[in-house]
């Protein structure tokens, strides 16, 4: 299924569209198993697993050993990196499976995990007003201050695959116009702390609220005023009050929080692929 059957999952463009519409399929399966109580199924017994971190991180350590311990890994081996060790060298060089938790390139455990949740809220994923892809068509429209634009050579690589209509605008109105899903992410990321006074001036009028204010939606009694119902979504961590409200992210229409759960199902899903199991 995948190009060239790859080891290592470290991009999603590396992967057919087949590779990963299995790998989503496996993620419910696995997570209807678990939410059903079936403790029998223990795929990871024997196996051990190795984290490397650069970065304190919550969600994607938590998420990873939740996930080894439901499935029963034998044991899980966490360290800090002392130096900065490249991913794709730590692949190249590594007989094992790779799996990419998070760089400061990518996230595609993340996508995954998104991917997991707006099939499990609208139902399927190809041509949902949201996420980039080279590998499944979507319409994306990225919203930022003028400046914040995504890397050049990524839109160029998504465009190039020619599936998947994107845009990229700096009027927020505009881009959340007959939108499936609406996605925020924190303002200045984890590392980049020394931004953030910077970034909370320059994305004034990017917060949540004002934009579904903006297209006449009322978060609060899950009210369509005038303009199309959307989901909510954040990768989280998020700053309440400042890229969404606590109105937003608590909203009937918020999936923040299945989001978040999901991030263990996407990765277990990934991992018994990479297992072959
Ligand atoms: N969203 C996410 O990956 O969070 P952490 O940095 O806490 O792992």
């Amino acid at each position: 299924g995948s190009k060239g059957e790859e080891k290592d999952f470290l991009h999603l463009s590396d992967f057919e569209k087949a590779t990963i519409l299995k790998i989503l399929d496996r993620a419910a399966e696995v997570k209807a198993q678990l939410k059903f109580g079936d403790r029998s199924f223990t795929p990871f017994k024997g196996k051990s697993m190795a984290m490397i971190f650069a970065k304190p991180s919550m969600r994607t350590r938590v998420s990873f050993e939740t996930g080894f311990f439901l499935l029963e890994v034998m044991l899980c081996i966490w360290d800090q990196m002392i130096s900065r060790w490249d991913i794709l060298d730590l692949a190249k060089y590594s007989s094992v499976s790779v799996i990419n938790g998070l760089t400061d390139y990518n996230h595609p455990c993340q996508i995954m995990a998104d991917a997991v949740t707006i099939i499990e809220h609208i139902g399927r994923l190809e041509g949902t007003k949201l996420l980039p892809a080279s590998v499944v068509p979507f319409h994306f429209v990225c919203v930022c201050p003028k400046g914040f634009e995504p890397d050049k050579e990524t839109v160029d690589k998504a465009q190039k695959a020619g599936i998947s209509k994107i845009e990229i605008t700096n009027d927020p109105k505009e881009a959340v116009k007959d939108a499936d899903v609406v996605y925020s992410d924190v303002w200045a990321s984890m590392g980049q702390k020394e931004e953030a006074a910077y970034c909370r001036q320059v994305f004034q009028g990017f917060q949540f609220i004002l934009l579904f204010l903006g297209c006449q939606y009322n978060w609060f009694d899950n009210a369509i005023l005038d303009g199309p119902k959307a989901y909510f979504m954040h990768c989280l961590p998020a700053e309440r009050g400042v890229e969404v409200t606590d109105g937003v992210i608590e909203a009937p229409n918020s999936i923040v929080f299945p989001q978040a759960e999901n991030r263990m199902h996407a990765q277990n899903a990934i991992m018994l692929h990479f297992l072959g199991l």
